[in-house]
């Protein structure tokens, strides 16, 4: 009889085996893109889909990096350490190849926005640019890096000072239309999605 069933010993596993099981289960993930600049003023683009919202009130954001393949801080965090400040794109079906594009092992000190033919549009609040396509962009301070203990990877939480939406993507209530919006998200192996059926469902009124 064939087990219904598979289980892994993550300390059997190996690391990368383990993460590449887990990155297949934890889907959709959003992906932030975030753009930071250098302690010089050169701007930095690279995608984390290890990322999300973690508090309400202060609203704040979290991405988690781990580091270069010569063990060295990745530059997002390096830049994001340095100068306080980040952005997290949003990005929408349109614009994952070039998401994808800036997520290559450029040197600290290239500029990923040309790299992949991105504008750069100055943000408002802070000093890392943000990227004129994408729909959402999200200014933030850096409130917190937390070390992920027995790992090679810094969470950095921002709280968000600014939120920028593009204007057709409003739906009456003043919330985003999820349809037009076409967010593109991580899936496992070299996956991504964009949303399927939506649907709601009222919550319980205990
Ligand atoms: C869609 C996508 C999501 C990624 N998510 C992460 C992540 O959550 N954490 C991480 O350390 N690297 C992640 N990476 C890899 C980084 O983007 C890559 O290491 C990049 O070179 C980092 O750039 P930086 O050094 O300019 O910050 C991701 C790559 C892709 C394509």
């Amino acid at each position: 009889m064939v087990d219904a069933e598979a289980s892994f010993d993550v300390a059997k596993l190996g690391s990368k085996d383990a993460y590449k099981l887990l990155t297949s289960a934890l889907i959709p993930r959003p992906i932030a893109w975030v753009s930071t600049v250098s302690r010089e003023g050169i701007p930095n683009l690279a995608p984390y889909s290890f990322f999300n919202a973690v508090a309400s009130d202060p609203l704040t954001v979290m991405f988690s990096a781990s580091v270069k393949a010569d063990g060295s801080p990745k530059d997002s965090l390096k830049n994001a350490q340095e100068t306080g400040e980040f952005v997290i794109n949003l990005a929408d079906e349109g614009l994952a190849e070039a998401l994808n594009h800036t997520s290559g092992a450029w040197a600290h000190g290239v500029d990923e926005f040309a790299q992949a033919r991105m504008t750069a549009l100055p943000s408002t609040l802070i000093r890392p640019p943000r990227v004129e396509a994408a729909p959402v962009a999200l200014e933030c301070h850096v409130s917190q890096l937390t070390p992920v203990i027995g790992s090679d990877s810094t969470m950095v939480l921002g709280q968000v000072v600014l939120i920028h939406i593009r204007r057709d993507l409003l739906a009456a209530d003043g919330l985003i239309d999820a349809q037009r919006y076409c967010p593109v998200a991580r899936l496992g192996r070299d996956e991504y999605s964009t949303l399927g059926r939506i649907f709601s469902l009222a919550r319980p009124k205990v």
